[in-house]
């Protein structure tokens, strides 16, 4: 079999198979084995499709766990880090550089009145929050952030100990201090469990690790009511949800969307990271202006961040995403995908338990482990990613045309329908 993808670059099959042992080999000799990898030895991407290096083609609805936001290889990601790699790739922070500035207002504009920190990743964005909480807090003897059940924000050891999954923390203790957890979606756990030492909440929008949880609206207003009342942070974790994902910039703006009230909403800060910089990593805090003081210089720092490099892919992708309509896009192919599983899940009530999620940020809920769902996906030619254990998230691309979508969906449908219901263990 000929390799059929230029950039690919294998002739035949022999030679493929060879290759990808080799690599595979080379993961498993030397890179730490943190990750139980999935499968494909991915050698190219374009959109929404990616191929192997032996020239199979796969639709990518993980797109690198809600990272990928213009899909693969797009022309004006592409032009923008060529053209800014070619003339300053890095400063160091005691110096400006435009992009830096041009990006951070631009996210103030999407956001509201406030300030910007940059950094690499969503764990050190969400770094930079608690950072923030325990300042505000350092004067009175508040550092305590309740969080919630089943949700992510890092792999930091203070990420892990906000993180409301035990099994992130096993192994690592002591845990850091000063974060407690409650169910989501509840507003009367958090008003139990906040005391004198309290100083902020911290939630998602939609809970992406934990398997696709979505913030009711009543929470969301309850919960800006209850911190203005108590003197309590409101501190957002964005990392998944935003970036347009819900077909708004960040979710709780969709999630509010003619709800009254629901337009003067706003969180204290938002952690930001994955789909901003589109492929290229770059993490951002954006901080509501009365409290932007508490990082004063020397406060706090990340020697990468907010690269002109970095910077400039940001805004490749905030220019992309308002010049081509993504974020209507995003919520119309969402739409789509949620009202198709939802007759799957009505055809096949023994498989499929819920189907939820907003834009492209879609989980289906089954009734059996979701990791060999997502093997027997993949061997149909369609990535998707786990949630938890019963979740199959799929994050498509902004861009996601109409006939990937329902490319997508068909393959579901048939590796649901072959099953039996159940039948993949
Ligand atoms: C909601 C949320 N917060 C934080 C993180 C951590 O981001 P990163 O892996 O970039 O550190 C993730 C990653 O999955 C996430 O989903």
């Amino acid at each position: 079999m000929s390799a059929r993808v230029e950039g690919v670059g294998l002739v035949n099959e022999f030679e493929t198979e060879a290759k990808a042992r080799e690599i595979i080999e080379l993961h498993e000799r030397y890179v730490l084995g943190t990750y139980r990898r999935l499968g494909p030895v991915l050698g190219k991407g374009q959109g929404t499709e990616v191929w192997d290096i032996g020239g199979r083609r796969y639709l990518d609805f993980g797109g690198g766990i809600a990272v990928n936001s213009l899909g693969h290889a797009h022309p004006a990601l592409v032009s923008a880090i060529r053209e800014q790699a070619a003339h300053l790739i890095h400063v160091s922070n005691l110096y400006y550089c435009e992009q830096q500035g041009v990006l951070a207002k631009r996210i103030v504009d999407l956001t509201g009145a406030g300030r910007v920190f940059f950094c690499n990743s969503g764990a050190e964005a969400n770094e930079a929050q608690f950072k923030l909480a325990r300042r505000l807090g350092a004067a009175t003897g508040r550092f305590e952030i309740i969080t919630c059940q089943n949700s992510f924000h890092g792999r930091t050891l203070a990420g892990i100990a906000a993180t409301g999954q035990e099994r992130f923390r096993e192994g690592f203790g002591p845990v850091t201090p000063g974060f407690r957890h409650v169910p989501f979606n509840d507003l009367t756990a958090i008003e139990r469990a906040a005391g004198p030492e309290t100083v902020g909440v911290l939630i998602e929008g939609i809970q992406g690790e934990g398997g696709i949880h979505v913030a009711s609206a009543e929470y969301l207003l309850g919960l800006r009511r209850l911190c203005d009342e108590r003197g309590l942070l409101l501190l957002w974790d964005g990392v998944q949800c935003g970036m347009f994902r819900t077909g708004r910039f960040q979710s709780f703006q969709r999630l509010l969307e003619g709800v009254p009230g629901g337009e003067a909403f706003l969180p204290d800060a938002i952690a930001m990271a994955k789909g901003l910089g589109g492929g290229y990593p770059i993490g951002a805090l954006w901080v509501a202006e009365r409290h932007a003081a508490l990082l004063g210089p020397g406060s706090h720092g990340c020697t990468f961040g907010g690269s002109p490099l970095a910077c400039a892919a940001a805004l490749a992708v905030l220019d992309t995403v308002a010049r081509d309509g993504l974020m209507e896009n995003a919520r119309r192919q969402g739409e789509r995908a949620l009202s198709s599983l939802r007759r799957l899940a009505a055809e096949l009530p023994a498989m499929v338990a819920d189907v939820r999620g907003l834009g492209c940020m879609v989980g289906i809920e089954l009734r059996v482990e979701a990791a060999p769902v997502v093997s027997a996906l993949a061997a149909a030619g369609l990535l998707v990613v786990p949630s938890g254990k019963h979740v199959v998230r799929m994050l498509a691309p902004l861009n996601v045309s109409d006939a990937e979508m329902d490319e997508a969906l068909s393959i579901i449908a048939g590796v649901f329908r072959a099953t039996g219901g159940g039948a993949i263990a």
